[in-house]
């Protein structure tokens, strides 16, 4: 088998194929729109809240204003992990990525679940255990963050969002209201993407009847790949290698040249502009005005171009988000992590939808390698 060898009905990485019915969320690459059962994200991000989107991707419907003051107030109460989950991740080495931290901490928290053992299709039980991970998914990455930089963890507290709570566990401080707007509205472009490596997945994880909780430390695995999740942070990297708007159109140049791959740019659904990024680049270039670094637009700007007129290649939403949360000050190996935040969200409500009307998904393979092999006793191999 070589890398170009083909099959008569086998696409490669699955282009195309389709892995299943859902009414969460839908990816319209002709006119790049998404929408979350049916809700713009563009009006979703700048006129709602996260908790809102949440509800919608969770529940199936935006909430009333007494739906949404009872969930919120759920988050909240249910905000605080278990210690054993805090004396599990001060164990792990300082240099642990918050990934892997959150793929712990969320492992450990599993049995602390009060509904931990009902049956793994219970409908009521697994929205109860989405909420709880929504719940904690900000107190996990935000104190795993203190823990790796040698800190107590801090108690959440009650009246803040889900972003604020994030910003709040990491600087210790209260976050200004810009701040905890621009990563909200990035939360809710974050949290759905219809089969998307890591949903899908966490599908085929609680497809199995496994439980929701081992679906999401599957989401969190496959999230932390560069071509999936971590390409925010990859992006930063190469955002900073550049370092200066001059030096932009060289260095792609000479990355595209060298056949390098251009982190948060490409997009396996859209084959133009993906409507997250459209929306994340007009915040991050007014965050960067109103926090006077423009820099990093300049250079966003430089590399669109080039990406553009040379790959009719655009930006995904890693592109933005990467110098949004860099303005925003926030440590660029806990980029990745805001994913997580966010799409727990999106990753529940597919596998409850998935275990609503369960079958395993098992797909078939080509087998191509040697056959009628005859045994050879081990000394004399
Ligand atoms: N830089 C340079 N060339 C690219 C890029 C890129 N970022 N993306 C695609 N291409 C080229 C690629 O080299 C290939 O060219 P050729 O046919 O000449 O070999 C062609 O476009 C098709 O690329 P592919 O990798 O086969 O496409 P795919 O659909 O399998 O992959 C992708 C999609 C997102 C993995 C890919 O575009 C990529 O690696 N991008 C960089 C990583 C990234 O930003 N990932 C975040 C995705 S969006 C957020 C999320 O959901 O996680």
């Amino acid at each position: 088998m070589s890398a170009t060898t083909t099959y008569p009905n086998y696409s490669p990485g699955l282009e195309g194929v389709i892995g299943g019915v859902t009414t969460i969320s839908e990816i319209i690459s002709d006119t790049s729109s998404l929408d979350y059962r049916g809700y713009d994200v563009h009006s979703l991000a700048s006129k709602g809240s996260f908790e809102e989107t949440a509800y919608l991707l969770i529940m199936g419907k935006l909430p009333n204003r007494a739906e949404l003051d009872a969930f919120k107030k759920t988050l909240s109460e249910e905000r605080e992990v278990p210690e054993a989950v805090y004396t599990a991740l001060k164990q792990l080495p300082k240099t642990t990525h918050p990934m892997d931290m959150a793929k712990t901490g969320f492992a450990v928290l599993a049995p602390f679940d009060p509904d931990y053992e009902s049956a793994p299709t219970d409908h009521d039980a697994n929205v109860r255990k989405a909420i709880r991970i929504l719940a904690k998914a900000s107190t996990i990455v935000g104190n795993s963050h203190r823990i790796r930089s040698g800190k107590d963890p801090l108690q959440p507290k009650k009246e803040h969002t889900i972003a604020q709570n994030f910003l709040y566990l990491i600087t210790g401080e209260e976050p200004d209201a810009e701040t905890a707007h621009v990563l909200d509205s990035s939360l809710t472009l974050y949290a759905d993407h219809g089969f998307n490596a890591s949903t899908f997945a966490c599908r085929v994880c609680v497809a199995t009847l496994s439980d929701l909780y081992s679906g999401i430390v599957t989401g969190i695995g496959t999230l932390k790949g560069p071509l999936h999740g971590g390409a925010n942070e990859e992006a930063m990297h190469m955002l900073m290698e550049i370092g200066e708007p001059e030096k932009a159109e060289a260095w792609i140049r000479d990355a595209l040249a060298t056949k390098k791959k251009i982190m948060g740019f490409g997009h396996r659904e859209y084959k133009r502009q993906d409507p997250r990024a459209i929306y994340l680049t007009k915040v991050g270039k007014e965050l960067a005005i109103s926090k006077g670094q423009p820099k990093w637009p300049q250079i966003a700007d430089t590399l669109e171009h080039v990406m553009a007129t040379e790959k009719n290649i655009y930006p995904n939403v890693d592109f933005p988000a990467a110098y949004a949360y860099y303005i925003l000050g926030i440590p660029i190996d806990l980029y990745t992590p805001i994913f997580v935040i966010a799409r727990v969200s999106g990753w529940s409500a597919h596998m409850i939808e998935q275990l609503d009307n369960n079958r395993l998904i098992r797909p078939k393979c080509i087998y191509d390698g040697p056959r009628d092999q005859t045994w050879i006793p081990v000394d004399e191999r």
